[in-house]
Formats: structure tokens, sequence, C-alpha cells
């Protein structure tokens, strides 16, 4: 029989053991063995609970229990999470999390702990919600060499940005129905600023590559700059806006990484995915292009990836050697200025014409958008491939005569 401790019970934790007990017997079956919930660490009350006897308020009660093998972490942050998952770990106890701020911040250390006692340390849930990402990555393209990886990694801004381009509706209003649907982060900032879909991507290159990628590495941006008359000149491109968390690998053992805003053609798997739905865009050398698509957030959705962990854990007991990276200077992470790619740009010109002329001449051939209630003084182009660089000379430039209303990045996926 193993026993488990469930750290946290809030959206993801209540998750948890609620598919655990309702799958329970068929997770027995899968585990090999009778297994059950022991404690559930939350300092709240819940007096209607049916799982009353289970409650404790005290991590030690967990860290002292020798019949606890596996612990999931689904509390969030990175305090007290880390030290209670660091002293689990070091306890000879299995954890597994969903807390992605915490993989990304610590993730090489915690490997390296497990490691050393000889336990695992799984974190399938922390990138992609109910998506299986992260095992497929380490196990299933085992073969490849990772070329890329680009994914719509964060479900409330795919949310937010789906309802203002499906229903025009704005950014606040979008914001707060992802709110009550349990997709954003306890501070929805984390979300709407990128940084949530910054500690997916940098887990994601961090395995795909073998070298930790801290997100203060990381050019990133959120959502909060894009509006309604962007998402009308994209109409006309036949493409979507949609926050991406893009990692590739460049040559001389360098990666480029970024997550900001981008413009998709429409027919790119990525641009159909729509509300909380996650997409995550695999390139092996072998396999070519591979998409993982699901429910990025929410609470069920998490659990599964949560409570599937916890089955692989009861069944390996020594550390997966696969599941790793190492600790690493920055410097293997490519100048954000050295990022190429097309542009769009939309500008309020003093002279239509004269402003034309200029965009030519620094941009060169630039393909006009249009929109429907377009104002006779804005311009929205799209520029060939740049360096990050180029374009914000060429926009510095530009501003001298006219005045830059949006600038979006163009990926071609
Ligand atoms: N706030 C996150 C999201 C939750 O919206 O994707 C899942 O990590």
């Amino acid at each position: 029989m193993a026993k488990i401790a469930v750290l946290g019970y809030g959206v993801v934790g209540s998750g948890t053991v609620e598919v655990f007990y309702k799958n329970k017997e068929s997770l027995e079956r899968k585990a090999g063995q009778e297994l059950d919930i022991k404690y559930i660490l939350d300092l709240r009350d819940f007096p209607d609970s049916p799982y009353q006897d289970k409650f404790v308020k005290d991590f030690d009660v967990i860290l002292n229990d020798d019949e606890v093998t596996v612990v999931a972490e689904v509390i969030g942050g990175l305090k007290p999470a880390f030290d209670y998952v660091k002293s689990a770990l070091k306890a000879g106890k299995s954890v597994v999390t969903s807390n992605k701020e915490m993989v990304a911040a610590k993730g090489a250390e915690l490997l390296e702990t497990a490691k050393e006692h000889k336990v695992n340390f799984f974190f399938e849930a922390s990138v992609g919600g109910g998506i299986p990402i992260i095992k497929p990555l380490h196990a299933c393209l085992s073969a490849n060499e990772i070329d890329e990886i680009a994914g719509i990694l964060n479900g409330t801004t795919n949310f937010i940005l789906t309802k203002m381009i499906r229903d025009g509706m704005g950014f606040d209003e979008a914001l707060k129905i992802a709110q009550e649907l349990g997709y954003a982060e306890r501070n929805p900032s984390a979300d709407v600023d990128g940084h949530d879909a910054c500690r997916k991507i940098c887990i994601l290159a961090s395995l795909a590559f073998g070298k930790h990628v801290y997100p203060d590495s990381v050019h990133t941006e959120g959502i909060t700059k894009i509006t309604l008359e962007d998402v009308e000149y994209c109409d006309s491109y036949d493409a979507k806006i949609k926050l991406i968390g893009c990692a590739k690998r460049e040559n001389e053992d360098k990666i480029s990484i970024g997550v900001f805003p981008a413009i998709i053609k429409n027919e790119s798997q990525l641009a159909g995915v729509n509300d909380v739905f996650n997409a995550i865009l695999v390139r092996g050398d072998a396999t070519g292009d591979v998409v993982f698509y699901g429910k990025g957030a929410g609470k069920l959705p998490t659990a599964s990836a949560v409570v599937s962990d916890i089955i692989s854990a009861v069944k390996h007991s020594d550390t997966s050697l696969s599941l790793r990276w190492r600790d690493s200077e920055q410097d293997f992470i490519r100048g954000f200025g050295e990022f190429r790619c097309a542009h769009y740009i939309r500008l309020r010109a003093n002279s239509v014409d004269v402003t034309k002329a200029v965009v030519k001449a620094l941009f060169g051939h630039v393909e006009y958008l249009s929109a429907k209630k377009q104002p006779e003084n804005e311009l929205a182009f799209v520029t060939g491939v740049i360096s990050e660089k180029e374009a914000d000379d060429a926009c510095a430039k530009a501003a001298d005569g006219a005045e830059i209303l949006g600038r979006i990045r163009v990926l071609d996926y």
C-alpha cells in the first residue's frame, strides 16, 4: 500500500483528491498496489469536507511519517512550497508538483536533490495543464534532437484573446470571466504580463536543451497592449494574435527564447487553438513537427496530470534519468536583439504619402493591411523578416514623422 500526501487544497489540490478517489480502483490496478491519500495539508479549515480525518496544518507530520512515500505539492509559489519539496526529497519521498514557478526557478537543484536521494521529482502538471508534454518530451521523443518548441502556454490569455477576437469583448471583462472559471493565477499579472508562459517555456527549454533556463534570462511581454484595432487588421491578413512562448536551437550552441504576443497565419495549427486550450509544437530532427493540444488550465485537467505523476512515482521508485537538466550560466541564450521575424507595425501618420515613402526606405517592401473603420491617417503593415534590433532602429526613425501605435511580431509556424 502506497500512502500519499497532498500539500494544498485549492483548485488543483481539491481536483487532485477528487480525481484520485473517483478513479481509485483503476489507479490501483495501474499502480499494481493499493493506494491512499493519508494527509491533506492546508492552513484553512474545511468543516464540510468528506476528508476531515486527513487534514493537517503542520508539514512536519507528513515529513516525519515514513509511511508517506509520495508527496503532491500543489500549493504554488516559492514559499513555503520549495522548502517543503526539498525536505520531502531529502527525506526519501518522491515529489510531484504542478508548481511551474518553483520548477522554473529551482528545477535543476530539485532534480539533483531527487537524484542524490534516489527518488523522483515529477512535474507534468507544471506545463500545459492536462496535456502530456513533459514525459513525451524526455521519453517518447528521446530519439530526437529538439530543434524548436513553440506554444500557446497560458490558458487565461488565450481565453481573453479568443473573447476579444470572436466576440469583440473588452480585455477586463474577458479576464473577469477567466478568473471566475478558475483559470487565472492568484495575481492575474502572472498571466496577462506573460510570466506564467515564460516559466513554462523555461521548463520546456531546460528539458529540451539540457541546461537550466532562468525566467530572468527570457525576453517576456504580455498581452495588455493588444487592442481590438490590431485584431481587426489581423483579420484582413487571415491571421490571429496569440501569446506565444518559443525556444529555438541556433548555431554556435546557443538558443533563442522569448514570450510575446505574435501574429500567426490562420493555416497554422496554433491559430485555431481557442479558449482555455493550449497547444505546444515540438520540432524534432527525426519526427518533424509534433503538436500537443488540450486544456491548459482548470481544476480537473491539471489534477489529471498530478494524479498521473503520482502513479508514475509509485511505480518507479528510483530517479528517472531522462528527466534531467543541469544548472548553467545563461551564456548559451542569444541576446533578444538578434531574434529574427517579420513585424506588424501600426502607426498614425502626419502625412500618409510621406510616411509610406519613409516606410519603404526603412523596411523595404511591406504588405499593407486594412480594417473596417480604419482612420484615414492610420497605416498598418507587415515587414519582411528582420532582426529585433533592426526593427527597433527602423521604428525609432519612423517615429520622427509618425506615432507608432502598435508593433507585434509575426511568426511562421
Ligand atoms: N493560470 C494558468 C493558465 C494556469 O491560465 O494557463 C495553468 O498553468
